[in-house]
């Protein structure tokens, strides 16, 4: 039988990216499967969507801070993805940066969506900060994780065009409806090994 990877997902929203994935795993197009959900905010959609799948989906407190995890929180993360032998980590909407000791526990095995194209719009709003910029054309990227915010080396990436009269709302699904099969994508080529990561570039793997 075919050993498949183990992913965990922490996200703080709705959940849809990890709901794509999870259909992604499900369908096999994926050769993984999702082993425990964890949020940081107690009633995310995240967690009823992963239940839906019959995911373990757990709420672990962030501790004082607003915008990354405490020490004590960062190791109650660490130490339910451990328990739960994940070998990857998946973000999923995760509004926290993850600190070193984090990272450390999971080195170049932590994955990231964002909704624009870096190194265009890091941090929060990434779609707004487009809209308000003016660009024609905005997307996804998914990229591996490091210390900077949203500056770890690029795996995927797609562009979404920017209507006239787009608003935000409008411009973020549409993003939306690109991250949900690039997502998948990404995390299917990093779970089989097909991904070579040089520094900060990453490329496909021959095979
Ligand atoms: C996604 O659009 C993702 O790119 C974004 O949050 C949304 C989560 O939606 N992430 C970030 O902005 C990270 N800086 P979801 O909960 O429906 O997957």
């Amino acid at each position: 039988m075919e050993i498949k990877a183990r992913i965990g997902i922490l996200g703080s929203g709705k959940g849809s990216n990890m709901f794509a994935l999870a259909e992604a795993c499900h369908q096999g197009v994926i050769r993984a499967e999702i082993a425990q959900v964890v949020s940081d905010v107690e009633n995310a959609g995240i967690l009823d969507r992963a239940k839906d799948f019959d995911i373990p989906a757990t709420y672990l407190s962030p501790g004082a801070f607003r915008t990354k995890l405490d020490e004590d929180a960062e190791l109650n993360y660490i130490r339910l993805f451990r328990e739960a032998k994940v070998d990857w980590i998946v973000l999923a909407g995760f509004m926290r940066i993850l600190k070193g000791d984090f990272l450390k526990a999971f080195p170049n095995r932590v994955i990231n969506i964002h909704p624009s194209l870096l190194p265009s719009f890091p941090g929060l709003e990434a779609w707004k900060q487009a809209l308000e910029y003016g660009v024609k054309y905005t997307g996804c990227t998914v990229h591996f994780v490091d210390q900077g915010i949203d500056t770890g080396a690029i795996i995927l990436q797609e562009t979404v065009p920017v209507m006239d009269d787009d608003t935000p709302q409008r411009l973020h699904a549409r993003i939306q409806d690109a991250e949900h099969h690039l997502y998948p994508a990404a995390v299917g080529l990093a779970v089989e090994g097909r991904l070579e990561v040089r520094g900060r570039l990453c490329s496909k793997a021959a095979i």
